[in-house]
């Protein structure tokens, strides 16, 4: 989990602040960079790669994107969970989630016939705030009968609790910038070594 220079000094660089939400519109969350994307997703991927996991699982919308370049770089196939279509071939596994940041809740549904008994499951998502994204998709993935090695997010907001969440359920956390607090506008992140 050590801080990836690149993304911490954009991130300093580059990002607003809105309240509790950092805003990386511009590379992650609205418009795409795809090589940034990819260095980014390529670094997450080979810090999940001990997991030899055999599906990548995330959430419509923002973890597509880097969850498919985790998936390309391990060779392995991508599966996210719906969020806007929530009709999918029998048998579904849906979980309801609140959102604090949206107000409202969310129904994340995966057909099961794309996550088998045994599967080894490994999650990527953009950000990792509450872990109640996560946590949803772990609880899907178990129900499915498949194994939940670990999880991958570029972002980690770790004045929520969403690490000790996710690593509660056994599930061991790995991410690439570190979000300590946002203060007045200001994102302060753990610092990268050796710079
Ligand atoms: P949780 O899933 O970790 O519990 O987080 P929470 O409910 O707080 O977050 C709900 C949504 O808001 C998630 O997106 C999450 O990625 C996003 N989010 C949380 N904090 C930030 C932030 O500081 N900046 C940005 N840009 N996004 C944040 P989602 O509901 O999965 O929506 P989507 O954007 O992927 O469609
Ligand atoms: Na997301
Ligand atoms: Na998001």
């Amino acid at each position: 989990t050590a801080p990836y220079a690149p993304l911490v000094r954009r991130i300093e660089a580059e990002a607003s602040v809105d309240g509790q939400i950092l805003r990386i519109d511009h590379f992650l969350n609205h418009r795409i960079e795809p090589a940034f994307i990819f260095e980014l997703a390529h670094e997450l991927a080979k810090r999940l790669s001990a997991f030899q996991p055999n599906l990548i699982l995330t959430a419509e919308a923002s973890g597509i994107a880097p969850a498919l370049i985790v998936a390309q770089t391990l060779s392995v196939p991508m599966v996210y969970a719906k969020k806007y279509s929530r009709q999918v071939e029998a048998p579904a596994l849906s979980r309801l989630i609140h959102s604090p940041t949206k107000g409202d809740d969310n129904r994340l549904v995966i057909s099961g016939r794309y996550i088998k008994p045994g599967q080894r499951v490994v999650i990527v998502d953009d950000f990792l705030a509450n872990g109640r994204t996560a946590a949803a998709l772990i609880d899907m993935a178990r129900e499915a009968g498949a194994q939940v090695l670990g999880a991958g997010f570029v972002v980690e907001k770790c004045f929520k609790h969403g690490r000790q969440f996710i690593e509660s359920l056994g599930v061991p956390v790995s991410t690439l910038a570190q979000v300590e607090h946002l203060d007045n506008g200001r994102a302060i992140l753990t610092q990268p070594r050796d710079e």
